[in-house]
């Protein structure tokens, strides 16, 4: 084991001869310490760490996972799958986010920089004890240290870079269905938008826009003209954005294959031949994205599209996903032969049906196709996790070369840490169920703390058909949520907004223009936790160290001002919630009416109609609030409104910038400071406009602890 010192915070230990993963971006500088802390160390082939946990201990992170926010009593495998149905029971999903943290009696984050299969056991084999079996010996662990919770994971996204930015846009509501299947129904659906005057920014084409499935093809019978239609749903205020599947059509003369083929940029089986899988268009071969040479010709392949005026994309099925290799099939069918005529019992009949089950996603096949590294053969599975990764900053890597100031839309279903850099993720297939509402909530902050800050959840459900509340209540967290997009499968319900009743509709069609009115917020807390390396979605633990805040799982900090507490169960007509502090309520039904009440800390249950979204203001916090308009680049915010809870004082910074460009990386955004104090019952406001040219007005609504409204308006 060698040790490396990458800063105060921050240790390294190495183990043997890792993998590059490039998820840190720091060196250390060798050191002579001691054992690895907190830990029992098992070291062979395999790595094993120990760690014995107090009563009172929680264990928070590991991203995108099942189970609650607090990670105790689970089992967890660090192995990217392609699995549709998100039961509590499932040990993997799409990313492998190998970070945790310790807060008890200890407080400490460690982070396993391995891309193979890792078994996190939380308590799972033995309640006590936290156990993580790595499976090499190869492995960098880094121990992260921090007084608090938040100050651990700051010190942890150091380690891994500068988070994603997308445009301002797609911070706009976003509808997309597997599929609209042709422009006809893209421009119906757009219309319908307008015409209800419901406020959206993009429109996703699924895979049926290629031609047979294959990447970078559009089809000419279904899009027609497709620059041109590209243009016209802009000019309608829409941008599309088109799904790229990591496995590429093998057919002969098609450019992508073809390329692929004559230069090698294809992983490949055990004979040094182009691996074979199947996935959507038939059999395929999967580029090989950890070579740089393969990222570059693949990420300068998008350009097909943006030439024709897309702007956003997102990544799929590259876990990868396999649906079934030759091998794999020729010996189900073998199967299926033999047993034939048999009188097939509860074993045989079940094991005939496995292997049909178990055609994908097979472990067999992931360990039988190879990466070149550095001239090696590696073994695929050895670097499972880092497949979708890299074809995502394949794609990153080629906008920057394609278009280097201009920020793109892209977002991923597999990931590893360091991903965060180039995209957001999206939490994949979930179901049109009310406990994926709160599995939604709970992950959102998970993800926050390994770096996912630009991520949502198929909202309504992507599997199984969704009803009016469903949507309504999923819409109403969502909107919270960076990614906001309402997605489901080929075959279940329609869901979009104006799929239902017309109650419901105007219903979601407040959600979703409270939503917009909420993007100086948003934005601005979004921004601010990538430039000072922090969090958006925050567990109440990470503000408030009363014991019960550690306990609360279904209620959120979002940005610095404010909490939510989203309804996850149906026909609920309220719910349970804690409050830490005294806290001012906003219950919205139009975010143009205002009603405030101040509610006293403790718990309470709080009546909460399908109409209403509850904003928790918190005590000397401000909320700023805008106008709706059909979609971001039209919204109109030179007056903005300014909803505070001052007690004594508080103070809010507002951030904007151009929404487009990585001009702010330079220091060219602008910020508004407002500082608001209340001495002798007068409240003083202080602001400091530094580069903002746009807003004009601030609209103050100040509430005391009695409830009592002061308004007044400022010029800047
Ligand atoms: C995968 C994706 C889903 C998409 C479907 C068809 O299941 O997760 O979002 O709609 O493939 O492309």
């Amino acid at each position: 084991m060698t040790i490396y010192e990458i800063n105060k915070d921050v240790i390294k230990y190495r183990f043997g001869n890792p993998i590059c993963t490039h998820a840190v971006m720091k060196d250390g500088i060798e050191k002579k310490e001691k054992d690895l802390p907190f830990f029992q160390l098992e070291q062979g082939e395999t790595i094993q760490l120990r760690y014995k946990m107090k009563v009172d201990d929680i264990v928070l992170g590991l991203g995108e996972n099942q189970r609650g926010m607090n990670k105790r009593g689970g089992i967890y495998e660090s192995f990217c799958s392609d699995d549709p149905l998100h039961t509590s029971d499932k040990k993997s999903l799409y990313g492998a986010h190998n970070f945790l943290m310790i807060e008890g009696t200890e407080k400490f984050g460690v982070f396993i920089d391995h891309p193979g299969k890792i078994i996190f056991d939380v308590g799972f084999t033995h309640k006590d004890y936290l156990e993580i079996r790595i499976d090499d010996h190869d492995v960098d662990i880094y121990m992260i240290k921090g007084n608090n919770l938040r100050k651990i994971v700051k010190n942890f996204l150091n380690l891994t870079g500068d988070g994603y930015v997308p445009p301002k846009w797609a911070f706009g509501y976003q509808q997309c269905r597997w599929s609209y299947k042709d422009a006809n129904e893209v421009e119906k659906i757009a219309d319908l938008f307008f015409k209800n005057d419901i406020p959206c920014d993009a429109i996703y084409l699924d895979i049926d826009y290629m031609e047979d499935f294959k990447d970078f093809t559009i089809s000419e019978e279904r899009f027609p003209n497709f620059k041109s239609f590209v243009e016209k749903m802009k000019q309608k205020g829409f941008r599309l954005i088109p799904i790229i599947d990591a496995g590429v059509k093998i057919e002969k003369d098609y450019d992508v294959y073809e390329e692929g083929v004559k230069n090698k940029y294809f992983c490949v089986d055990e004979n040094e031949k182009p691996f074979v899988a199947a996935v959507w268009p038939g059999r395929v071969h999967f580029p090989d994205f950890l070579n740089p040479d393969v990222r570059r010709w693949f990420g300068l392949k998008y350009k097909n599209l943006i030439d024709c005026g897309i702007e956003g994309f997102w990544n799929d099925m590259n876990e990868p996903a396999i649906f079934y290799t030759d091998q794999g099939l020729k010996k189900a069918i073998k199967h299926a032969k033999e047993s034939e005529n048999e009188n097939l019992d509860i074993y045989t009949f079940f094991s005939l049906k496995d292997t049909f089950v178990n055609l994908s996603n097979n472990i067999e096949d992931y360990k039988s196709f190879y990466h070149r590294l550095d001239g090696e053969l590696v073994s695929h599975h050895k670097v499972h996790n880092l497949y979708g990764y890299n074809m995502t900053r394949a794609a990153a890597e080629g906008f920057r070369e394609i278009d280097p100031n201009k920020r793109f839309l892209l977002f991923s279903r597999s990931s590893y840490i360091g991903m965060h850099r180039y995209s957001g993720i999206w939490t994949g297939d979930n179901h049109s169920w009310w406990e994926h509402i709160l599995l939604n909530i709970k992950m959102m902050p998970s993800l926050n703390m390994c770096g996912f800050l630009y991520s949502g959840a198929d909202t309504g459900g992507f599997n199984g058909d969704a009803n009016a509340e469903l949507i309504i209540r999923w819409s109403q967290f969502s909107l919270f949520t960076p990614l906001f997009r309402n997605h489901s499968a080929m075959g279940t319900r329609s869901q979009e907004p104006f799929a239902f009743d017309e109650e419901s509709k105007n219903i979601i069609k407040n959600t979703i223009k409270l939503r917009y009115a909420l993007i100086p917020y948003i934005y601005s807390e979004y921004m601010k936790a990538v430039i000072n390396k922090d969090i958006y979605f925050s567990p109440l633990s990470f503000e408030y160290d009363d014991e019960m805040s550690k306990r609360v799982e279904n209620q959120l900090l979002v940005g610095d001002s404010i909490m939510i507490t989203p309804i996850y169960e149906e026909n609920a007509k309220g719910r349970n919630v804690y409050l830490p502090e005294d806290m001012l309520l906003w219950k919205v039904e139009n975010y143009n009416d205002r009603n405030y009440q101040v509610l006293k800390k403790g718990h309470m249950y709080l009546d909460v109609d399908f109409r209403e979204i509850p904003i928790f203001i918190r005590k000397n916090k401000m909320l700023v609030l805008g106008k709706s308009a059909n979609n971001v680049e039209s919204i109109e915010n030179d007056e903005l409104h300014v909803i505070a809870f001052v007690t004594d004082q508080a103070k809010y910074s507002y951030y904007d910038d151009d929404g487009k460009s990585y001009d702010y990386k330079e220091g060219k955004y602008s910020e508004i400071v407002i500082e608001i104090e209340k001495k002798n019952e007068e409240y003083h406001i202080k602001i400091d406009p530094r580069g903002n040219k746009k807003v004009e007005k601030l609209h103050f609504e100040i509430i005391d602890r009695e409830g009592k409204v002061t308004k007044r308006t400022i010029n800047l």
